[in-house]
């Protein structure tokens, strides 16, 4: 089994649902893990004392994906500890649930919110450590983006239009980057379906039924597998670059 000892993560919204998770199964397989948080310092901080330890310690570090002075300042900040970043996964966004017939309820300032988080926002996160992806490895050894994307970028189906369409263009970003970064850096979309993250667990359990029922593989992605994903791209892809990982229980197909 391949593992990422001596490797550096860095993940935002590392305290959030599915970052968590990420965070967890990262450090698990010997990466040192910059849990990035923007809202939830407390999280994150708690979360760094849960992640399996490891002889380069864990932190939590501040990432507004929106904010890309605060980007630079994150990037200059894992270049003094650590040196180099091995892993980055974009993994912070936004929405909110909006019926897709409901125009005006998607005002303009949720469509910027959205876009500016789950678009521009990976992309900053990107732009801002590009040069510590990009430092120089042992041959054959490259640096990978993971981003989160979602299978609304291909069914349209989510919690509203203009959260699909951020996440397509997450997939399409995925593609670009890829070729833009070669070959020292690979760069991934994994896409979950819906997630039973706590979040999920707490809306009507008839709509969460209602949504593993229309899932050939009749229930709703774990965390821990969309992380379970993150790592394998990192240990085991390794010749895998500008793609979509699925992990949707085969929704798309029903
Ligand atoms: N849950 C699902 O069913 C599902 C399915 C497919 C795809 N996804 C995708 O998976 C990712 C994680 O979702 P989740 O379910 O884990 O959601 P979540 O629990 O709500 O977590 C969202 C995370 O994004 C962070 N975030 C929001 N705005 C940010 C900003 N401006 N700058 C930096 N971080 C920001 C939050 O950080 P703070 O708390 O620190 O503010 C939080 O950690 C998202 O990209 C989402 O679209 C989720």
């Amino acid at each position: 089994m391949a593992n990422l000892n001596g490797h550096v993560a860095v993940v935002t919204g590392g305290a959030g649902g599915i970052g968590e998770a990420i965070c967890m199964a990262l450090a698990q397989a010997g990466c040192t893990v910059v849990v990035g948080y923007n809202s939830s310092r407390d999280g994150a901080e708690a979360l760094v004392k849960r992640l399996a330890p490891n002889p380069v310690p864990h932190v939590a570090l501040r990432a507004p994906v929106t904010d890309s002075a605060a980007m630079a300042s994150l990037a200059r900040e894992v270049q003094q500890r650590f040196g180099s970043c091995d892993v980055l996964v974009n993994c912070a966004g936004t929405t909110r649930f909006v019926p897709h017939d409901d125009l005006d309820a998607l005002d303009d300032a949720l469509i910027d919110q959205i876009l500016a988080t789950n678009v521009r926002g990976p992309f900053a996160a990107v732009r801002a450590l590009r040069a510590l992806l990009q430092a120089p490895r042992a041959p054959g050894k490259t640096a990978l983006v993971v981003n989160i994307s979602s299978i609304a970028a291909v069914t349209a189906m989510g919690s509203n239009v203009m959260y699909c369409a951020s996440k397509a263009a997450v997939d399409n970003m995925t593609k670009s980057l890829a070729r833009a970064l070669a070959p020292s850096v690979r760069v991934l979309s994994v896409s979950p379906g819906l997630a039973d993250t706590e979040f999920v667990k707490s809306m009507d359990p008839l709509w969460r039924d209602e949504q593993a029922a229309r899932t050939p593989l009749r229930r709703l992605a774990m965390p821990e597998e969309v992380a379970a994903a993150v790592v394998a791209a990192a240990t085991h892809l390794t010749f895998t670059t500008g793609t979509v990982i699925p992990v949707d229980g085969g929704r798309p197909l029903a």
